[in-house]
């Protein structure tokens, strides 16, 4: 498989680097903007690949590549998907804070190649998404409160893993009930009906996720605390090697984890 990495020079880019080629597979493409003209290898400690962070997706026009693994902004992932969409290049993309525009150039590129984007992609928050849908199904009454905790580095809030915990407890409630971000001031008692969100940030904190169920008398917390990167990169390089050769289309973790 012939790999591309955008936001190579990230935090995540060059995690994906580094367990790409502890993996053996072949890095052609490497996209960023800053490190540029540094080899993508030594940047992520794996010594030299003789591939450079380029400035500019259009480098993945004549890359070649299979998959593009994408790790970078909002505005740079709405900027990759018609140019892999023409390279036909598949796409897997886990960067948060997309909105609509950035949605929708997703779609569209997804009727040319195979497409993942995951807010999320380890498997252990698959798992959690699943038991919080079991967990809100069941526990119809009562409230839902979700704390993300991040890296004081991260720029979007709440995370897009937050986001999707939360989606996963609308479609298991009647009624979809609405999310609101934080409480000040005299907010009142608390309504049925509404998800509260949450989000801190600090420190390093790789990921930190807790979904609080709260009845009379008693509560869940379900929980998720990812302590290295790495976890997710495996799951895009994971999710990279099963998209490879795929039809065109949308493709979910949950696709790759079923197979
Ligand atoms: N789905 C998941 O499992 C998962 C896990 C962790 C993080 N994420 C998300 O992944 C994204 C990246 O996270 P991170 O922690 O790696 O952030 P980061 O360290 O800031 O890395 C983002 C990289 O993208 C680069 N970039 C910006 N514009 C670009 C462009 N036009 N072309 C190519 N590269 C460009 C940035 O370059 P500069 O430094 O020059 O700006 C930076 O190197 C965020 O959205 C984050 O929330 C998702």
């Amino acid at each position: 498989m012939r790999l591309a990495v955008v936001g190579a020079s990230g935090r995540m880019g060059r995690a994906v680097v580094r367990l790409a080629r502890e993996a053996g597979l072949e890095i052609v493409c490497a996209v960023g903007t800053t490190e540029v003209g540094r080899d993508v290898g030594e940047l992520a400690g794996v010594g030299p690949t003789g591939i450079c962070v380029v400035d500019g997706l259009a480098a993945l026009e004549h890359a070649r590549a299979d998959v593009a693994i994408d790790f970078s902004t909002p505005a740079a992932t709405l900027a990759l998907a018609p140019i892999a969409a023409a390279a036909g290049t598949a796409v897997v993309s886990g960067t948060t804070g997309l909105d609509e525009v950035a949605r929708a150039a997703l779609d569209r590129a997804a009727a040319r190649i195979p497409l993942l984007w995951e807010p999320n992609m380890s498997i252990g928050v698959h798992v959690l998404a699943r038991l919080v849908a079991q967990a809100t199904a069941a526990l119809a009454d009562w409230d839902v409160e979700i704390v993300e905790t991040h890296h004081r580095a991260k720029v979007d809030a709440p995370s897009g893993t937050a986001l999707r915990l939360a989606e996963a407890v609308q479609a298991a409630r009647v009624g979809s009930p609405h999310v609101v971000h934080g409480r000040q001031g005299r907010p009142g008692a608390r309504p049925a009906g509404e998800i509260g969100m949450h989000a801190l940030r600090g420190g390093d904190v790789v990921g930190d996720h807790v979904v609080h169920v709260l009845g009379g008398g008693e509560r869940l917390e379900l929980t998720h605390r990812a302590t290295s990167r790495d976890v997710f990169a495996h799951g895009a390089l994971r999710a990279a090697s099963w998209i490879a050769g795929k039809a065109p289309g949308r493709y979910t973790l949950g696709d790759v984890l079923r197979t």
